[in-house]
């Protein structure tokens, strides 16, 4: 992919160390105030330590801005993802412990254990799509679709297999199954609890569970 792609009115442009930090104000108005992870367990912002996981995936140049002119519209934040990655995931749970990135990344961590993606497709990696905002006041037009449409083949353009994603919004969930994705595994919020039973992370309605796709490239 060169650095921009035309798309209608909406250009794709892989993100950059440059553009790292207007990615981030961005997706703290479009993305945390509404991701149900982020805003099911308290405080409302999200720690540092998710926004660094996030931003230390532009060095592999699989994070994309959409662009209407100079504005964002909307933005994809993936990856790289290795068969240790459930593993590592319960690494940086325990020793984040006490945290509210801790405690997602524990839910992750089951969330990527039990979809297997690795074993299930034979894979030696995977591109995993991380994060998915589009503009509020644009929602609807289809923006995400089309994002995640250009990341596949960005995803391709790189040598990766598949695509993955764990969708905690039903509403990317049901963007990834118009694009054809397949579902791997569901696994619903209530069933996150600590030892007393109590349900560690509780997002709003209409959001009940995360489900994880997966698109062979
Ligand atoms: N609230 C209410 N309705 C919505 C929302 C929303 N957050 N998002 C989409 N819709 C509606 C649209 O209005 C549209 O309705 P229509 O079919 O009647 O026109 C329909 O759902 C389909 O919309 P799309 O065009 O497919 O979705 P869009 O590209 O606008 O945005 C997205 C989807 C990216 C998930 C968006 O909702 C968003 O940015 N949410 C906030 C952050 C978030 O939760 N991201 C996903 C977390 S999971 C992950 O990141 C992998």
């Amino acid at each position: 992919m060169s650095s921009i792609l035309p798309f209608d009115d909406v250009e794709f442009k892989v993100v950059t160390a440059e553009d790292s930090e207007r990615l981030m104000q961005f997706l703290h108005v479009h993305y945390y105030r509404e991701e149900p992870l982020t805003i099911g367990c308290p405080p409302p912002e999200p720690d540092a330590e998710d926004e660094a996981f996030l931003l230390s995936n532009v060095p592999h140049g699989t994070c994309l801005m959409a662009l209407c002119g100079e504005r964002i519209v909307g933005a994809a934040v993936a990856g790289p993802k290795m068969p240790d990655e459930a593993e590592h995931q319960f690494e940086e749970a325990a020793r984040l412990t006490g945290t509210k990135w801790g405690r997602i990344l524990g839910f992750l961590a089951i969330v990527e254990r039990d979809a297997n993606v690795f074993q299930r497709f034979n894979v030696p990696k995977a591109l995993h799509l991380h994060a998915l905002g589009v503009d509020a006041t644009l929602r609807g037009r289809r923006i995400g679709e089309r994002i995640v449409s250009a990341l596949g083949s960005r995803g391709r353009e790189l040598g990766y297999p598949v695509l993955t994603t764990d969708c905690t919004s039903v509403y990317s969930a049901r963007l990834m199954e118009r694009l054809n994705f397949q579902l791997l595994n569901t696994l619903p919020y209530t069933s996150y609890v600590d030892a007393a039973g109590v349900q560690l992370i509780k997002p709003p309605a209409p959001h009940e569970q995360v489900k994880t796709y997966v698109l062979r490239l």
